[in-house]
């Protein structure tokens, strides 16, 4: 369920007119809804209701600052990946303390400013990488609470590119070599196994790959209290899919009930990674028809957002629903909806019926709050969109349209 619907044939988000903020802010735009984001935190946290749980919402799904501190004001920790996000988390008042840190790639630097802000713990995804948090945590006369991400290697059914628990990815370690990590861990003087960690990847529609992965994570866990090593954190990263088009996603209360069963009795406190059912239907994208162009093979709609504000439709060929702003009754047609980016890949839709649209007339895209503005870029020299934050009949640009002076700043002539 989210809050943007139609009154009179006019989209509102909650009790704003759609077309009013993009008049007002100009376009492409991107519209959130606060409402919607507690909602979907709100929905998925108390799915754990009854057992320790942290729900540590995603950064990478959309890190303004605002939907963070939103967030963080509900309880929600974070998930980063990198420095950049520790410092937007922060920033956004998340205490260290509800902060845990994915990703393959973690410098020295990310490493000491995480360890400076005392997260909650490191999810280490390479041996070198479990040598290396060692080594600065031991040099800044620190410990870091570690878990190993296993790659359990599980099927997730979802998008190749956005599927990351299989033997393939470079994601996380195999349970041979996770054995080794803790080891590893557990005999350092600067390291202390706290966790168990896992994701397998985005956009899954089943619970059962999820089950599939925790049992195999569960088996392991009594391979450590076998060995002495004993971790208080499961943590089962994010994933949970979200509808885009017709997918039918479990609802974040039967995947709650699902791990709880698995879980009960068990001394663990339970960590989530959620970012798309938190974020991808809590915003929109607005945009304002320029031209129709009508080929013998293809009829195009070109509007001012392009493959650099939403890349998802371009790089997997994702779906997002696209509708009229202000419905205007016109008969549908077939059509292509693609930005004004030089690339045969810049399209927002293909082949979609839509009404006839005509020149200044305003679309949106749905479902684009998550991997939507953080994924943007400023290719073609386009200037990332503004994005405004609607809470009930208030609306507050969060963050401004880049300018053409944004585009040049941090350049020099040589
Ligand atoms: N935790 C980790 C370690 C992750 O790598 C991810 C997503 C998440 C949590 C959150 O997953 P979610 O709940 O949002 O599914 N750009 C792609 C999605 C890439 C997801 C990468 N990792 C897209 O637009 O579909």
């Amino acid at each position: 369920m989210n809050h943007f619907i139609r009154k009179n044939g006019r989209l509102m988000a909650e009790e704003v007119d759609v077309e009013k903020l993009a008049q007002e802010y100009g376009t492409p735009l991107y519209v959130y809804s606060a409402a919607t984001f507690r909602r979907h935190f709100d929905a998925f946290d108390s799915a754990f209701d009854g057992m320790n749980h942290l729900t540590c919402y995603s950064v990478k799904a959309n890190g303004n600052l605002s939907i963070l501190k939103l967030l963080g004001e509900m309880g929600a920790g974070v998930d980063i990946v990198s420095g950049g996000e520790l410092y937007r988390a922060l920033k956004a008042g998340i205490p260290g303390e509800r902060i845990v840190f994915s990703g393959v790639g973690k410098t020295d630097e990310d490493i000491r400013r995480a360890l400076d802000a005392g997260i909650l713990q490191f999810n280490v995804e390479s041996l070198e990488e479990m040598h290396s948090i060692g080594r600065v945590a031991q040099d800044c006369g620190k410990v870091a609470n570690v878990a190993v991400r296993i790659n359990p290697d599980v099927d997730p059914h979802t998008h190749p590119y956005i599927s990351t628990g299989m033997k393939k990815n470079k994601f996380g370690l195999d349970l041979k070599k996770s054995l080794e990590a803790y080891r590893y861990a557990h005999e350092h003087a600067a390291l202390v196994p706290t966790g168990i960690d896992c994701h397998i990847g985005s956009q899954l529609t089943s619970l059962d790959p999820f089950l599939e992965a925790l049992d195999k994570l569960l088996a392991f866990y009594k391979n450590l209290q076998d060995e002495g090593i004993n971790i208080k954190y499961l943590d089962l990263g994010g994933g949970l899919g979200i509808t885009y088009d017709e997918e039918e996603p479990p609802h974040p209360a039967e995947f709650g009930k699902a791990l709880k069963e698995k879980l009960a009795g068990l001394p663990l406190t339970l960590i989530l990674e959620p970012g798309r059912v938190i974020a991808g239907n809590a915003g929109i994208l607005v945009f304002k028809v320029l031209y129709n162009k009508k080929t013998e093979l293809k009829h195009f709609v070109i509007v001012d957002a392009a493959m650099n504000d939403l890349v998802r439709p371009a790089l997997y060929g994702s779906f997002h629903r696209i509708e009229e702003v202000v419905e205007q009754g016109r008969a549908p047609l077939s059509v292509d909806v693609v930005g004004g980016i030089c690339e045969s890949t810049d399209f927002l839709a293909r082949d979609r019926e839509i009404p006839a649209v005509e020149h200044g007339e305003y679309l949106v895209a749905f479902s684009a709050g998550a991997y939507g503005f953080t994924m943007a870029s400023q290719y073609n020299a386009r200037p990332r969109a503004a994005e405004v934050m609607v809470d009930g009949s208030n609306a507050k640009l969060v963050r401004k349209r880049e300018t053409y002076e944004d585009l040049t700043q941090l350049e020099e002539l040589f």
